[in-house]
């Protein structure tokens, strides 16, 4: 068979020591889709990856007290071992921060400039800290809060490098309407025109308020903002300035896989940036939905996180990705219960499927010594049968060429009540007691059959199960083209009564059971994150010459105002005794202004100055955390201003 090439991609995952079961679904979809077009001979190339830049990173980082790679490291580990606890067979996982990588976002940020795609402006709007974006005002929700967090966004300016992306909106559309498959599925599609529709401005790609990135090769005091960044990870995975053979074997992509809220930054900028560069675009952008829990979109601070470990260790990998995939609609947003997963596997993985496949070879083992018997004359019976499992394939196929896994299951799956139907139908206990034994042999031998072909339809999904059922009845493996042809089985072969492939679960017992486990392990992570910032106090023993460096004083909060620029800060004026410093800190989520006002504090000051998003912050507010509530350290009698803290 010819090799045809097939590349997909999931997005570079913002380094998050909490992946959820929502993270994993986009990445769990795209293994079975390269296991599944790898069985059809495709030489399939998967990139995964983490988008490591940005003042998020910078600010945890920060508040760790680490260095940002110290800090990020260890969890692209975690991901990386989620990732392999999950069976993920990618081909390249590209950190934002690998050199190459850099190398790549700086030679495209350059090229793009030198054609005149990037230009040096200012930008003056309303801007989202959290969320690191600026926004116009139609944008907004209810005219000052950011459409992705809701958060309030700020008034701000600055210099930056915009890319034109205003002269694409054209473009984009007549792209669209040639490639009628390139959106997936057609409700976002609608969504990005009407975007388009609406007028595209120029795109600001630089940020000069933080440095944790790539920095603009030409202009230093910039960084290349997230998503010139980010998206160029698609190519620095398949070679792209370093691998010319591999980049032109897998470019243009097959697929990116992508979550429904960052669709636009790859249906609209990433096609325009592929525009500017002169490459070819992708063939097809798939905005997938949510997972959500309780109707609720998963976050650890509500708490209501479900993570894919328990359900694993509990239940098995094959299980979770059978239900994933098979339950919700790929393309719209899904509701998790336990209660769904658990009716599912014992109705779907106990009953269809272990049942036939136990019943089968149990039968095969009473009747024929486990040996296969031989296939005589066949009746309508048998026929029927037999098409419906030779001509499964191409249903699977047309299914998934269109990425709908759940139809490609149910496909199999009726399959699979065909054969448990059949074996009613045929009673094969009655032809035993009768001695009809050509008969029965058949009725057997097109079991077994039917079961070799089913084997081979589940294993993209579920590869563990496929080769246990394949042990069972004797056969190593079973390419694509030998799923078209009925009686491959060798007669003779010997059979293996194994364990259930899935055992049945109390429903009640084992939702009380799983919901525990995840509860423990999202009190773990909480209290991991807790130990990571006390950590950091504990790591170093300093001497006392040591601590005699540090200079703290108490002073008096004479004023305390919003920082002009990020809305997470409060800019104070302080009186140490003999003058007045300005303190940037921090502490605006725990403290109202006139909560602060006059009252006395702890400030170390003789830290070197440092600028804290364009104000300069001269000194530190002390204050005390246990990762979720924070108090400002104060004297218990009254103190002038100015006095020695040691
Ligand atoms: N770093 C960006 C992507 C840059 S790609 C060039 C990002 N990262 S993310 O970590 O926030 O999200 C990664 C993926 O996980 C996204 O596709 C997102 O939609 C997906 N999911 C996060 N939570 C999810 C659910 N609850 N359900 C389904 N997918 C979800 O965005």
């Amino acid at each position: 068979m010819e090799k045809k090439n097939f590349y997909l991609t999931t997005p570079i995952y913002y380094p998050n020591s909490n992946l959820h079961l929502g993270h994993t679904y986009t990445t769990i979809v795209a293994d079975v889709l390269k296991k599944y077009k790898k069985s059809q001979g495709y030489d399939v190339f998967f990139t995964t990856g983490t988008d490591e830049h940005g003042q998020k990173l910078q600010d945890s980082a920060i508040k760790a007290g680490k260095k940002p790679l110290e800090y990020i490291d260890p969890i692209v580990e975690s991901a990386k071992k989620l990732w392999k606890t999950l069976d993920i067979d990618f081909d390249a996982f590209v950190r934002s921060t690998d050199p190459i990588h850099e190398r790549n976002v700086s030679n495209i940020f350059t090229k793009l400039y030198e054609k005149g795609e990037i230009y040096k402006g200012s930008y003056k709007g309303k801007y989202c800290v959290p969320c690191e974006s600026f926004w116009t005002d139609s944008q907004l929700i209810d005219g000052c809060k950011c459409p992705d967090c809701k958060r309030e966004v700020i008034e701000s300016q600055e210099e930056t490098y915009f890319f034109r992306l205003s002269k694409y909106g054209d473009k984009l559309l007549k792209f669209y309407k040639e490639h009628p498959d390139f959106i997936k599925p057609e409700s976002r599609k609608n969504e990005m025109i009407t975007f388009i529709k609406e007028g595209l401005t120029d795109l600001s790609v630089t940020r000069s308020s933080f440095d944790w990135g790539v920095k603009v090769p030409f202009d230093k005091k910039h960084v290349v903002y997230v998503w010139i960044d980010a998206l160029s990870c698609y190519l620095t995975g398949i070679g792209y300035g370093t691998d010319e053979e591999k980049f032109n074997k897998f470019w243009p992509c097959d697929v990116h896989l992508v979550g429904k809220e960052i669709m636009r930054f790859h249906a609209i900028i990433w096609p325009a940036i592929l525009m500017a560069l002169d490459l070819p675009l992708p063939k097809k952008i798939f905005g997938h939905g949510w997972i959500l829990f309780d109707d609720d979109k998963m976050s650890k601070s509500k708490g209501n996180v479900v993570y894919a470990e328990p359900i694993i260790e509990r239940y098995g990998m094959d299980a979770l990705r059978y239900f994933m995939l098979r339950e919700f609609t790929f393309g719209q947003d899904g509701n998790f219960t336990y209660r769904k997963m658990l009716n599912r596997i014992n109705s779907d993985l106990v009953n269809d499927l272990g049942n036939l496949v136990s019943r089968t070879v149990s039968m095969c083992e009473k009747y024929f010594e486990g040996f296969v018997p031989e296939r005589y004359e066949e009746n309508s019976i048998d026929e029927d049968l037999i098409q419906m499992a030779i001509s499964c394939r191409d249903k699977v196929r047309c299914e998934m060429d269109d990425l709908n896994f759940s139809q490609a299951l149910e496909e199999i799956w009726k399959l699979v009540r065909r054969t448990n139907k059949y074996i009613d139908e045929t009673t094969p206990w009655i032809l035993a007691k009768e001695e009809k034994f050509k008969r029965l042999s058949t009725v057997i031998y097109n079991l077994l059959d039917t079961i070799r072909i089913i084997s081979a339809l589940i294993k993209p999904f579920m590869q563990e199960t496929s080769k246990k059922i394949n042990t069972q009845i004797g056969v190593c493996d079973c390419n694509y083209e030998d799923l078209l042809s009925f009686g491959l089985l060798k007669v003779g072969t010997k059979v293996f009564k194994g364990e259930n492939l899935f055992d049945r679960l109390d429903v009640e017992k084992e939702i009380e059971i799983i919901s525990k486990e995840n509860l423990k392990l999202l009190e773990k992570r909480k209290n991991q994150l807790v130990q990571q910032n006390s950590d950091k106090n504990t790591q170093e023993k300093i001497t006392i010459d040591d601590f005699s460096k540090i200079e703290l004083k108490v002073g008096k909060i004479l004023e305390c105002k919003e920082h002009p620029k990020a809305d997470r800060l409060l800019v104070f004026k302080i009186d140490i005794g003999n003058e007045i410093r300005t303190i940037v800190s921090g502490i605006k989520k725990y403290y109202s202004k006139e909560d602060l006002i006059g009252k006395k504090v702890i400030v170390v000051t003789n830290l070197k100055p440092v600028n804290l998003r364009s104000v300069e912050s001269n000194g530190m507010i002390l204050s005390a955390s246990d990762g979720e509530n924070l108090s400002v350290l104060t004297v218990l009698s009254d103190m002038k201003e100015g006095s020695k803290v040691s």
